[in-house]
């Protein structure tokens, strides 16, 4: 039985909405060597401190950047600045320290122990986040897997360095080694029963969107770096009410709606979970199967708050990760620059020049509805060439394939021949691909790219 929880390493008051809420204090340590991308630390310190207020029940005190050039392995940070913050958390009554990076098991044992408080590195609070903001079935257990492989690295790590501490005897210091192994094989039985229950839930999926499929409308899918304006924009779209807030993650699980756009198109578009630089790796592969819509859409519009100062940093952020799911280059992308309405006279008009510039851009607000109708003529046209109408004679005893396309709502019509079925299909470029992908022996020779424009709609396709 799968409920929504906090994880592990969360003060309880927490997810307690009637409790007291957690004062919290949040640090940015500035490596400056090492920093996130160039990123300027008192901005990445705001990002950590937007992050913080996304998680319910803490009331953040606010922040500091902390120079560290060389962090400490045992404390993070060196002496003065330890003894210095525990009298700040004393005289603040701080509850829980958030730090805006990587914090090794042992550091965290230790500062906790010294200043008396939780503390949370940044895998961690974006984990708390998740855990809280999960609403589906899918999406509970995927959060709850990714909080594990978190947990079992930390657990490994510990093992390691106790080991190294120790020559590899005793038990001084911290759980022994049978503890951490009994622990690991607990956390190891627990990801085996959740990526069964998972499985499950994910062909349970997998059977509505092969029902949705039978309208085989093009897929939309937005995209964009938290808070970009993805929600704001769907609702404006499909006039559904999907939680818009200025809240980071405030969408977990992909929405999907139907959409009318211009010149009698239909699409499915939909609404996925934001990205944020440095997500933790657990969570880009927990996430795989949310994003799912993403790999398979037919057209990916990337959403940028083009008025935050680090929307360029955002942007490749979100290209990298992107990649990193394995999206395929071959998926059309549009950009949607968003909050035009919050850019001042000179901002506009360079961002409108650079927009002209490409042919790829739209500038506009999902607020104002400003450049929208644009963006959709835009979409129309794209998922209108991917649609295409192809014949394809296939053997009387290619049952699978038939089934394939069945299930993919692609057949308009079949008709036996002597040679075999032939069959009118009305599908994307996406589908026909993955069509050759799997049956590959069914596509004629040189033909494995269906996509040739002169033959968009016209019809014959692959019928030899
Ligand atoms: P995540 O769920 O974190 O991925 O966020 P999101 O990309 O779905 O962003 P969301 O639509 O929740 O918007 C975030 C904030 O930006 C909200 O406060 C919106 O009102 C605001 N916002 C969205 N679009 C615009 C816009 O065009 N102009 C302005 N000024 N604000 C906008």
């Amino acid at each position: 039985m799968v409920r929504k929880k906090p994880l592990a390493q969360t003060p309880d008051a927490t997810h307690s909405t009637e409790a007291r809420p957690t004062r919290a204090l949040v640090l940015h340590p500035d490596t400056r060597a090492g920093d996130r991308s160039g990123r300027d630390p008192e901005r990445a310190l705001e990002e950590c401190i937007s992050l913080a207020h996304a998680l319910p029940g803490l009331d953040v005190l606010g922040g500091d950047t902390v120079r560290l050039p060389n962090p400490h392995p045992g404390m993070l940070f060196g002496k003065g600045k330890v003894e210095e913050l525990r009298l700040r958390i004393e005289a603040e009554e701080i509850e829980l320290i958030l730090i805006d990076g990587i914090v090794t098991p042992v550091q965290q044992r230790n500062l906790e122990k010294v200043w008396k408080t939780k503390l949370l590195d940044r895998t961690g609070l974006i984990l708390e986040i998740f855990a809280d903001r999960a609403a589906t079935r899918e999406g509970v257990l995927q959060v709850e897997l990714a909080a594990l492989t978190y947990q079992r690295t930390r657990l490994v790590r510990a093992w390691t360095h106790l080991e190294r501490q120790r020559g590899g005897l005793g038990f001084v210091g911290g759980p022994g080694e049978t503890q951490i192994e009994a622990d690991r094989r607990a956390i190891d039985e627990q990801m085996v029963k959740l990526r069964r229950q998972l499985d499950k839930v994910v062909k349970t999926r997998e059977l509505h969107r092969a029902a949705r499929a039978k309208v085989p409308y093009p897929v939309v899918a937005l995209v964009g770096y938290t808070n970009a304006g993805k929600s704001t924009l769907f609702n404006r779209l499909t006039g559904a009410d999907v939680l818009a807030k200025d809240m980071l993650f405030a969408t977990l699980d992909p929405t999907m709606r139907a959409v009318d756009l211009p010149h009698d198109v239909h699409v499915i578009l939909s609404d996925t979970v934001g990205f944020i630089s440095d997500l933790p790796t657990q969570l880009v592969a927990a996430f795989r199967a949310t994003l799912e819509e993403v790999l398979d859409a037919d057209l990916i519009v990337h959403v940028r708050d083009i008025s935050h100062p680090d929307t360029e940093l955002q942007a490749r952020d979100v290209e990298a990760i992107l990649e990193a799911l394995g999206t395929s280059e071959d998926i059309p992308r549009l950009e949607m620059w968003n909050k035009a309405d919050a850019l001042d006279m000179d901002a506009m008009q360079a961002a409108a020049n650079l927009a002209a510039r490409r042919d790829d851009v739209y500038l506009g607000s999902a607020l104002t509805g400003q450049g929208l109708q644009r963006l959709l003529e835009r979409v129309a046209t794209e998922v209108t060439e991917t649609l295409q109408e192809t014949v394809l004679l296939l053997p009387f005893a290619a049952g699978k394939a038939r089934a394939w396309l069945h299930d993919e709502g692609a057949v308009q019509g079949e008709t036996a021949t002597e040679q075999g079925t032939e069959f009118t299909l009305r599908w994307t470029t996406r589908q026909a691909q993955r069509f050759a992908g799997a049956f590959p022996e069914l596509v004629p020779a040189g033909r494995d790219t269906p996509d040739e424009p002169e033959e968009e709609t016209s019809g014959t396709g692959w019928s030899p």
